[in-house]
């Protein structure tokens, strides 16, 4: 197990975190009621802003997979250790999910969600398909949001209570102690 995350894998974790917040402010509108131009605008964006977390999530599976994770703390107890790596992997699987509904959700919309040039809508429409898979799109949105919280809790628990390396570490992203 290595000492740190390589600065890859530290920008492609904030730059996840800005895009996917950014995401979710433009999404919280699809709930209510929206003019057709700004719903189709909308979806455009933020269909375009997932299939860029699509990306960078797949580019940070392969750095997990090559680099892996730093050690944990020794100091921590193993409910702790238990519950961070749970938490973790749990993250990854609601964010896989968020961009498989997504995607297929856009699949079975009704007008063409052009992102970088490629229609999304590839699917022939259909509406019951669509509203099914919302549902679990949104399911995955409320269980990610949950996490994400009790994550950016565990970071302030290790900051301020733990006082170890743990969130300092990933914090100084233009800096790693493996050298990578
Ligand atoms: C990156 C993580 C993503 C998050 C956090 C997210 C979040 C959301 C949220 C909160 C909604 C509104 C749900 C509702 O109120 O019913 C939504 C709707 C939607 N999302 Fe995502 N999404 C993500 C990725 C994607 C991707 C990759 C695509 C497709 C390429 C996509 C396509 C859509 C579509 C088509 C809608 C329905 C819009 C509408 O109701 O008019 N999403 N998403």
């Amino acid at each position: 197990m290595s000492l740190d995350y390589s600065k890859a894998q530290k920008v492609i974790h904030w730059l996840m975190a800005i895009i996917i917040i950014l995401d979710l402010n433009v999404a919280q509108k699809f709930g209510g009621n929206m003019e057709l131009w700004d719903r189709l605008e909308s979806r455009a964006d933020h269909a375009t802003a997932g299939m860029v977390v699509t990306f960078l999530f797949i580019l940070r599976v392969i750095l997990r997979y090559l680099y892996g994770a730093p050690k944990l703390p020794s100091s921590m107890p193993s409910w702790q250790v238990f519950s961070a790596k749970f938490g973790h992997y749990t993250l990854y699987l609601l964010m896989a999910g968020l961009i498989i509904t997504g995607i297929t959700m856009a699949g079975f919309a009704s007008d063409p969600i052009v992102v970088f040039g490629v229609d999304m809508a590839f699917f022939s429409h259909n509406q019951n398909n669509f509203h099914l898979i919302r549902s679990l799109h949104e399911f995955f949105t409320n269980a990610i949001i949950l996490l994400i919280v009790v994550h950016i809790c565990a970071a302030i628990y290790h900051h301020f209570l733990a006082k170890d390396d743990t969130t300092s570490n990933m914090l100084k992203f233009w800096k790693t102690k493996n050298n990578l």
